[in-house]
């Protein structure tokens, strides 16, 4: 194995001889690869009971989905559900899909580590299903990367060509399957074995018995949202004053004609503007730390100062990362700015070496209640990062 320290092994869900810079300078975001189980047996860190509890959570999203095998009908039902939900299904065909797992439980959040060879504010979720023999989500694509790790029991993985928004869809159905599926590659998965899929790759799963899936999802920020997120921060600091100007009026030859000199301008326009990389880091930086459920980050009722916070360390309360939290840096020619959870916190010179520590999300948390105490700029920034809800108090206790 090349350049992978032991710390890069994390769970040891990759095999030993996985190695992360073949496969970022030849399948990431280019071609499916399989990745077979290496020699540590693969152990779930859910049990399909724990998962079905999950989904009758109301914070919680998760979907149902059935198939009839004889219609060949699909039906969606979103979460929450009910115990009863559960003993009416039919005894095959159906798979339970639950959203953003890493946020509400340890072992499955752990997982991550194994793919620290992917900066971690790309990373969207784990997403964990349950499919009973014959069960799937149905032939379909994603528009972003994800790993797909068999757990328990074994499914039938068929990938299709590289598709898009032009493929023709099955109609009647709130699910965006794919109507057509010519099958290029056909394997069986068992505990432990990875499929990566790139996006736009039509793919099909069927489980052979009982089957979980880890789902590790990525974010891909369509050009259209980044054009639209990064229009919309930017309006707000310009003046009505700066506007469309005549920089070399000339008599018109044709007054109805558009000179093809004004894309030109405007294309200056656009760069005077658009082209700081300041500017775009700091909106990426907000972008990609948005938490993926707003909700659950929530600025707390009341604002403490750095000292009520020392109190509570005091009394053996604990400080973490909030786990639906994000945290991101960039050391910017203006200055290093720590990005979390859509907020944006200028970083003091002395913070900076701090950072990669900070933004580590794979590793354990850092000792907050040593910054809180180090110094007056560090006490700032973990007592902000409470009060924003990035933090959270924990009282030591398991679940
Ligand atoms: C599954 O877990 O069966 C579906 C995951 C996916 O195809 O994205
Ligand atoms: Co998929």
């Amino acid at each position: 194995m090349s350049g992978v320290s032991p710390e890069r092994i994390g769970q040891g869900i990759l095999p030993e001889d996985f190695d992360p810079e073949n496969f970022l300078r030849n399948y990431w975001q280019k071609k499916p690869l399989l990745i077979r189980a290496g020699s540590r047996p693969f152990v779930d860190p859910v049990e399909p009971d724990e998962l079905a509890g999950f989904a009758c959570e109301e914070f919680i999203e998760s979907r149902l989905i059935i198939n009839d095998p004889s219609s060949g009908k699909w039906t969606l039902r979103n979460g929450p559900f009910t115990e009863r939900d559960f003993s009416e299904l039919p005894d095959t065909h159906w798979s339970l899909l639950v959203q953003a797992m890493d946020q509400w439980h340890d072992g499955i959040r752990s997982m991550l580590s194994d793919f620290r060879f992917i900066p971690n504010w790309r990373i969207d979720d784990i997403m964990i299903s349950f499919a009973s023999d014959g069960g799937g989500v149905g032939p379909h694509f994603d528009y972003y990367d994800v790993f797909l790790i068999q757990g328990r029991g074994r499914k039938r993985w068929r990938l299709g060509g590289h598709v898009d928004s032009t493929s023709t869809l099955l109609p009647n159905t709130d699910l965006r399957l794919l109507q057509t599926f010519n099958t290029e590659e056909d394997w069986i998965v068992e505990p432990g074995d990875i499929l990566y899929l790139p996006p736009n790759i039509a793919h099909h799963g069927v489980a052979i018995g009982d089957s979980i899936t880890y789902s590790i999802g990525f974010r891909t920020p369509s050009v259209a949202e980044i054009i639209d997120d990064l229009g919309s921060e930017l309006i707000q600091e310009l003046a009505e004053e700066e506007r469309y100007v005549d920089t070399s009026p000339q008599i018109p030859q044709r007054p109805g004609e558009i000179d093809p000199q004004i894309s030109t301008q405007l294309v200056e326009l656009l760069q005077k503007h658009l082209l700081d990389n300041d500017k775009l880091t700091r909106w990426f930086g907000r972008y990609m730390t948005s938490p993926k459920y707003a909700e659950l980050v929530t600025p707390t009722e009341e604002a403490l100062c750095s000292n009520q916070l020392r109190q509570h360390l005091c009394s053996g309360m604990l400080l973490i990362r909030n786990p639906a939290s994000r945290f991101a840096f960039a050391d910017n020619q203006t200055g290093a700015e720590l990005y979390v959870d859509g907020t944006t916190i200028p970083c003091p010179p002395e913070l900076t070496d701090l950072l990669p520590t900070l933004c580590d999300t794979h590793a354990a948390d850092p000792d907050w209640q040593a910054l809180l105490n180090a110094d007056e700029e560090s006490a700032i920034l973990v007592t902000r990062l409470y009060n924003q809800g990035s933090l959270l108090l924990d009282d030591g206790s398991e679940e």
